[in-house]
């Protein structure tokens, strides 16, 4: 296939790009820094600056959206939430009209999501089944509005997929690559009362069932990627420091987060009790479903 990405240059688009490229995909990724491309995602991968450069003869059979600037690293004051608002939203907003005049309109589109569409849930579990979030925090309401610009793509007969990604774990950044050195000197533990749920997938996991969607001509709408055992938060701190063979004895209370965090905290103070019940109705395996496992192959 010739498959069009944006984020393709991030954390989770970098390793989609090799997985796809072992396929034998033939790959074009959108990036604010095109020089970039051919050595974060392959030699042989095309670099596009603008959807501007999307020429009416160029085809693409498939396009895979994950850019979106960083959530967590900076403050959201009014200007960053604008840019979390803007490279998510916006740019699918961009893309879809991109698609639109397109002679040659791709099969499907895999768009972005996380669980924080669900807003914090805390003890229900959230299904992938229902498509309505009534969660009014910031990351909700960013979430839904992103999934409801690629949903529009559907107008022009694409198949849509929505991918709500829980926290990713990997080797080389995200979640782990902010909690490993805390937890490496013995200064983690959990967050708050440590009850909150967090609902986590192995990258490998992520990729396989990214892949999985592409191909399932059946697969249309939102899909929960997380692992079928998400943990509370003090048992998720109290693996971490296992795997890293440190005690877990300093937990982190809520004052200091929202002091340090800001309105931002409550991604650490809230979570989701998120079950993959699409995926799994697919038969879909998960092959890092243990959280002991899932870390010993990402720390
Ligand atoms: N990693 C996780 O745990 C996780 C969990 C849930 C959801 N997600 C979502 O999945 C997507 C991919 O995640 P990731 O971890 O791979 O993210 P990442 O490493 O931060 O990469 C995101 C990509 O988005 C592009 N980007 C960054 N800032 C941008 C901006 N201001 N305007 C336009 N594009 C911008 C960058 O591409 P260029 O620099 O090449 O332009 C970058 O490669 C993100 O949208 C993220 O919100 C991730």
């Amino acid at each position: 296939m010739e498959i069009l990405l944006t984020g393709g240059t991030g954390l989770l688009g970098r390793a989609l790009c090799e997985a796809l490229r072992n396929q034998g995909h033939r790959l074009c990724v959108l990036s604010r820094h095109p020089h970039r491309v051919s050595a974060l995602c392959g030699e042989d991968v095309h670099a596009l600056r603008s959807l501007d450069e999307w020429l009416p003869t160029m085809h693409f059979d498939a396009v895979i959206n994950l850019a979106g600037a960083p959530l967590v690293d900076r403050p959201w004051s009014a200007a960053r939430k604008q840019v979390l608002w803007a490279s998510r939203v916006g740019l699918t907003e961009q893309l879809v009209t991109a698609i639109n005049r397109a002679e040659h309109k791709p099969a499907v589109l895999l768009s972005g999501s996380a669980i924080g569409y669900y807003g914090d849930c805390g003890e229900a579990s959230c299904s992938d089944a229902s498509d309505a979030t009534s969660a009014q925090d910031f990351g909700a309401r960013l979430c839904a509005a992103w999934e409801a610009s690629a949903r529009r793509a559907e107008a022009a007969g694409l198949r849509v997929c929505l991918l709500r990604t829980g926290l990713v774990l990997a080797r080389d950044g995200g979640l782990l690559a902010r909690m490993r050195l805390p937890f490496s000197l013995g200064l983690g533990g959990r967050m708050g009362d440590g009850r909150q749920w967090m609902s986590w997938i192995q990258r490998e996991d992520w990729l396989a069932a990214v892949l999985h969607l592409l191909q399932d001509d059946a697969a249309r709408g939102a899909y929960n990627l997380v692992s079928p055992q998400p943990l509370r938060n003090s048992d998720f701190t109290t693996a971490l420091a296992a795997a890293l063979h440190r005690p877990a004895i300093l937990p982190m209370p809520d004052f200091a987060l929202r002091l340090i965090f800001g309105e931002r905290a409550y991604l650490l103070l809230g979570g989701q009790r998120v079950l993959p019940d699409r995926l799994l109705a697919n038969q879909f395996t998960f092959r890092h479903a243990d959280i002991a496992e899932a870390l010993e192959v990402s720390l």
